[in-house]
């Protein structure tokens, strides 16, 4: 019995073994207990004691060993309780999302809300309301994904269509910004993408014209990329807007003298604009009589190309976390 007390580990591992050894099913006290039977009957209650009473001593004194090896191991080798913390790794945010944030903090300023709708929607959102004709070519499988087959649930190819839900809810001063992602049925290269991301503006009221538009446009580009910053638009046709325009903006690099990421042109072509058509606030339910507006509809991806050069689109969407990492917002 009292050997039991000479027993020494000095690792849990070695604690396990003569746990094992001597208390596993077939260790050295079970073995004794099967030996049980050939004891003779006038001995049996006393070795029964003994046995049992072995059984506990060994027990207590395994399980001490066990606690005290556990203890040595966190206290003397590699764990190093005084050392601090290991920093958490906290995510960044996308780029298109800063970008994103970006561009509706801006518009934001300028007193419009947001508004976001479906990216399944119907043709009657994303294309009839907005004045396309029946045979218009963008409703072309070239472009528009369609679900299931069924020719009136799309993929919404624009977020010109956030626009129609709001207008059929709302009437005038209407000021929103709806961004969000679109699909397009592109092949898929550094330069295109079967989806990406917009964000369109439309504003609607009495009076507004195409001063307003432009004065809009130049604060944004402004704010967005330097106040130095010019534009220019240049004429241009939507089905939805009358007139039409695509806005460049002075290359983001070289301020206008041209280099290489204007391709010696000075300008970079960021969004397309125009005065909403009044057959498409006829169609949403709005007087156009009584009111006129604009719209204005950019990728996400452009702007974030140009500020970033990123000269891959497949980066946006590949979550390869060495790219995503270059990224840091302040919110
Ligand atoms: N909806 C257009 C597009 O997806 C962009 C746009 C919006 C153009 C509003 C003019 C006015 O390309």
């Amino acid at each position: 019995m009292e050997e039991v007390n000479n027993l020494h580990a000095t690792t849990p591992a070695e604690a396990e073994q003569l746990r094992i050894r001597f208390l596993s099913k077939k260790g050295e006290i079970a073995a004794l207990m099967n030996d049980f039977r050939s004891v003779p009957a006038e001995l049996k209650r006393e070795v029964g004691q003994r046995v049992n009473e072995l059984k506990n001593l060994a027990t207590e004194r395994i399980n001490q060993l066990k606690a005290e090896a556990a203890v040595a191991e966190t206290t003397t080798s590699h764990i190093d309780l005084t050392r601090t913390a290991y920093p958490i790794q906290i995510g960044t945010r996308h780029p298109l999302t800063i970008v994103k944030n970006e561009i509706v903090d801006i518009f934001s300023r300028l007193g419009f809300t947001l508004a976001e709708g479906p990216e399944v929607e119907d043709d009657w959102h994303v294309y009839s309301s907005m004045n396309f004709a029946d045979d218009h070519p963008a409703r072309d499988m070239q472009d528009t994904f369609f679900v299931e087959a069924h020719p009136d649930i799309i993929l919404r190819s624009h977020t010109s269509s956030v626009q129609a839900r709001v207008m059929e809810r709302q009437q005038p001063p209407i000021r929103v910004i709806c961004p969000g992602r679109v699909y397009r049925n592109e092949a898929i290269s550094a330069r295109a993408h079967c989806f990406f991301h917009q964000v369109e503006g439309l504003y609607v009221d009495e009076k507004v014209s195409f001063k307003d538009l432009k004065q809009v446009l130049l604060l944004f580009a402004q704010e967005m990329f330097g106040s130095e910053t010019k534009i220019r638009l240049r004429p241009s046709y939507f089905p939805f807007t009358e007139p039409s325009a695509e806005m460049d903006v002075s290359c983001t690099i070289c301020g206008g003298k041209g280099c290489s990421m204007c391709k010696g042109e000075g300008w970079l072509e960021i969004l397309g604009c125009g005065m909403v058509d009044p057959a498409v606030l006829e169609a949403n339910g709005i007087d156009s009589t009584r009111y006129s507006g604009y719209a204005f509809g950019m990728g996400i991806e452009r702007i974030a190309n140009l500020k970033y050069q990123v000269k891959d689109l497949r980066m946006f969407s590949e979550n390869d976390v060495r790219f995503l990492r270059e990224f840091t917002a302040a919110n």
